[in-house]
C-alpha cells in the first residue's frame, strides 16, 4: 500500500465520520418532532460535508494530496467513529434521551472536530482542494454557532 492509498483512506474515514454525524442528527430529527426542521437541516449539511470531502480526492488530479501534519492517525479517526457509533446505539436504545443531552453531545462532537482542526490538515496544490478545505472550515464554524444558538433557550430553562 503506498502513501497515497493511506492518505486516501484517511479521507474516506473523514467522510464516514461526517456521514455518521448526519445519521445521528437524522435520528434527532425523528425523535424530537418540534425541532425536526433544525436537525434535518443539520443532517443534510453533514451529508454535504461528506461529499465535499470525497470531492477533495477527486479534485486532486495531480495525485499530490497529503495531510500536512503528522498528528492525524487513522486510529484517532477510528476511535472517533466508534464513539459516534456508540452514541447512535445509545440514542436508539434510550427512548427517554433528553433533548438537552442530545444538544450538548452534538456541540461536543462539532467542537472536538473544530479543535482537532481537521480541515486544516489537507494539503494540496490544487486551488479546488484549497477552496473545499476553506469551505469545510467555515461550515464547521457555522455548525458550532448554529448549535450554540439552538442551545441557548435550553440553558435558560436549565441553567
Ligand atoms: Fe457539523
Amino acid at each position: 500500500m503506498d502513501l497515497d492509498t493511506v492518505q486516501k483512506q484517511l479521507v474516506d474515514s473523514f467522510a464516514e465520520q461526517e456521514n455518521l454525524i448526519g445519521t445521528l442528527y437524522k435520528l434527532y430529527a425523528k425523535r424530537y418532532p418540534e425541532y425536526k426542521m433544525f436537525w434535518a437541516e443539520m443532517a443534510n449539511e453533514e451529508y454535504q460535508h461528506a461529499s465535499m470531502i470525497r470531492r477533495i480526492v477527486k479534485s486532486d488530479t495531480a495525485n499530490i494530496f497529503r495531510f500536512s501534519q503528522g498528528e492525524l492517525r487513522s486510529s484517532n479517526l477510528d476511535s472517533s467513529i466508534k464513539f459516534i457509533n456508540n452514541l447512535i446505539i445509545e440514542f436508539k436504545d434510550n427512548l427517554d434521551f433528553p433533548i438537552t443531552r442530545a444538544v450538548s453531545i452534538a456541540l461536543h462532537i462539532e467542537k472536538a472536530l473544530w479543535e482537532r482542526k481537521i480541515f486544516q490538515y489537507f494539503d494540496g496544490d490544487s486551488d479546488e482542494v484549497k477552496r473545499i478545505m476553506n469551505l469545510l472550515n467555515l461550515e464547521q464554524e457555522i455548525h458550532i454557532s448554529k448549535l450554540n444558538k439552538f442551545a441557548e433557550p435550553f440553558h435558560k430553562i436549565n441553567p
